[in-house]
């Protein structure tokens, strides 16, 4: 840990506040939208590509019911989820739902409609589709494969053995392109992109929730080692949260909170001595 952390985070806060007639007029409007870094990420050197196409959406669901039953549920059992689920889970968190010529907008409000947000997938137990890791490809609406090996152990090992993250079937990986956010909002970018994956992260809870799914937000994993097993370089390009999905039982929240205790320190996964 950096001895000056909090010397630094108080100076972050500072350097990246507003104060009020600090900012030139209408500096907004003026960015340039035709200049902003690509949107849109796509790995051409990836294994397998798997279409999503439209999901095949469940009947409605009553949001209030959603809003007060919505509980972190982790105790996942050992069942696959479906292609569809994946999908709607997709949707709900990064779905494009209007063309507006130049740009698109999503499910997920984004600061400015710049979407920093990528997803990547630690895919362990989903119907149709090989363990291992992927990246969601919005504009194509398909999954890229990148890697094909058993994530459930990677994800316990970076999530410092987080007993949820080796049963669920799929962990979330979100990650930001700071450009995308920073060529407008310079500074402030540096919140955009948390708050951004906020909103992101809120709606895989509400899609998981609705679907019966259980649904965790992660905060604690090795950032810096995530970086590397998905290949981003840790500063333009930066993991930013995660979460895990999974099927659980559904009978009271409180057997579906938690796994039962288990022993830590029994990851058959050891961090090589080479990078990832
Ligand atoms: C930003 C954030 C990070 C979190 N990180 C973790 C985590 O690393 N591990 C975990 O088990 N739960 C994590 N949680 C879940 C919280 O523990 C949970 O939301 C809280 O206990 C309230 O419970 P509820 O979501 O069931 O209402 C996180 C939640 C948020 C919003």
């Amino acid at each position: 840990m950096h001895p000056e952390w909090q010397r630094i985070a108080n100076e972050f806060i500072q350097a990246t506040s507003y104060r009020v007639g600090e900012l030139k007029k209408g500096w907004a409007s003026r960015y340039d939208f035709s200049k902003r870094p690509p949107t849109y990420m796509r790995y051409d050197e990836a294994f397998v590509r798997v279409p999503l196409g439209q999901p095949d959406f469940p009947a409605p669901t009553n949001m209030w019911e959603v809003l007060a039953n919505r509980r972190s549920k982790r105790n996942f059992l050992d069942v696959p989820m479906t292609k569809n689920e994946l999908n709607l889970l997709l949707w709900g968190t990064q779905g494009i739902t209007a063309d507006m010529g130049d740009y698109q907008l999503r499910t997920t409000p984004s600061a400015g409609a710049l979407y920093p947000i990528e997803t990547y997938l630690l895919i362990n137990n989903v119907e149709g589709l090989e363990k291992g890791l992927y990246h969601l490809d919005v504009e194509n609406w398909c999954l890229e494969g990148l890697k094909q090996e058993d994530t459930a152990e990677v994800a316990y090992l970076l999530t410092e053995e987080q007993e949820m993250t080796r049963r669920a079937a799929v962990n979330f990986v979100w990650t930001a392109v700071v450009d995308r956010t920073k060529d407008k909002y310079r500074e402030r970018a540096y919140r955009y992109i948390w708050w951004d994956v906020g909103h992101v992260a809120q709606n895989l809870h509400l899609v998981g929730n609705g679907l019966g799914l259980g649904v965790s937000t992660i905060g604690h994993w090795m950032d810096q080692d995530m970086n590397d097993y998905l290949g981003i370089d840790g500063s333009s390009h930066l993991s930013v949260l995660m979460a895990s999905v999974g099927k659980i039982a559904g009978g009271h929240w409180l057997k579906d909170r938690r796994p039962e205790t288990v022993e830590v320190g029994k990851s058959q996964f050891r961090r090589p001595d080479k990078k990832f």
